[in-house]
């Protein structure tokens, strides 16, 4: 691919622009920030190392000057204020809900073919709103939160049962909160179901401790976390410029899938060079499928707040 945008270049936003370099994904990555200077030190930092870490992605920075973003095939929006102690990922709304809307009409301007990613939280919500701002289509517009919550299970089950975390296959859905619902009925260890490996009361805990993940580094750090942030969204980067077709759990648009519609949420997708090639509709079981309904009304709730600020007439 030709050019890469990251808008924010805070700590996900920095750790997504090195992961994509060091992966070689594009000729060029462009990060913006308003920021003055953030964006171009933190590039100049990245590229100095591309002689060291051997890539040759070219990594520039810029203030707010999204001319320099022209012509992007992927823009990742990592823009907006993160959690602190305290706080719920919705409490951001108010603030980030300007900020993408803002950046997002900056990027379509400049790049009207890109397939944008969504970081910033509250994720479903947000990228909602830059779905609205984007005026494209749902498939090219989606958010980051599915890979980052299943990497933590993975994790979690990896050191649970001391094995490598490449062999943890899974799946969670719903919304990028505390009502996400990780599936242990879809995990597997390299094709053994984790309910075989582990008791019910161990799998418990680990949902549990996945479901509040964020928290727990919000805790230890005093703001959110960014190295598997940013590594997720670089891989479903990978997954469209390598047009891969790799099945993420990504928050897409749902059109009456799961029965819900109107709203962006985590279900499993195909991701390929033109972004959300198809929605997969699990067979889930009647608790499964209360929870995902039930955060499915967490999100409804987070939307009505966006619909009150009335950014879009
Ligand atoms: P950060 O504070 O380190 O970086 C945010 C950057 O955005 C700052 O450098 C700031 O100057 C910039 N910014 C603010 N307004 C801007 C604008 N109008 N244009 C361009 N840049 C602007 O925050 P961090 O840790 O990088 O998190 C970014 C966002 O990602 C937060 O909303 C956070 O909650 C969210 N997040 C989402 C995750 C997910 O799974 N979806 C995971 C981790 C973070
Ligand atoms: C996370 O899950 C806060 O959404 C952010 O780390």
């Amino acid at each position: 691919m030709n050019k890469i945008t990251v808008v924010g270049a805070g700590n996900v936003g920095a750790t997504v622009a090195n992961v994509i370099a060091h992966k070689d994904l594009a000729r060029e990555v462009v990060l913006v920030d308003i920021k003055e200077g953030l964006a171009e030190g933190k590039a100049l930092d990245i590229w100095q190392s591309s002689s060291i870490n051997m890539f040759s992605t070219r990594v520039t920075g810029v203030t707010n000057d999204y001319l320099k973003t022209k012509g992007s095939g992927v823009v990742v929006i990592t823009s907006g204020l993160p959690r602190k102690p305290g706080m719920s990922r919705d409490d951001l709304i108010k603030t980030n809900a300007k900020i993408v809307k803002d950046v997002t009409e900056k990027v379509v301007k400049y790049s009207p073919d890109a397939i944008i990613i969504i970081v910033s939280n509250p994720l479903d919500v947000m990228t909602y709103c830059a779905y609205l701002a984007s005026n494209k289509p749902h498939e090219k517009v989606f958010g980051m939160a599915g890979v980052l919550d299943t990497g933590r299970y993975r994790a979690f089950i990896a050191s649970a049962l001391d094995v490598s975390p490449k062999d943890i296959l899974s799946l969670s859905l719903g919304g990028h909160g505390d009502t996400m619902v990780p599936l242990p009925r879809y995990t597997t260890v390299n094709g053994i179901p984790i309910d075989e490996l582990l008791d019910q009361d161990e799998i418990h805990k680990i949902v549990e401790r996945t479901r509040f993940g964020g928290g727990e580094l919000v805790n230890l750090m005093g703001t959110s976390a960014w190295y598997a942030p940013g590594a997720a969204a670089a891989q479903m980067v990978e997954a469209i410029v390598d047009d891969q077709k790799r099945i993420f759990p990504v928050c897409a648009y749902l059109n009456g899938e799961y029965g819900l519609k109107d709203i962006y949420m985590g279900v499993p997708v195909k991701l390929g060079k033109n972004g959300v090639a198809e929605v997969f509709e699990l067979k889930l079981n009647k608790e499964e499928s209360k929870m995902l309904q039930d955060s499915g009304k967490s999100v409804k709730s987070v939307m009505k707040v966006l619909d009150d600020m009335k950014l879009f007439k």
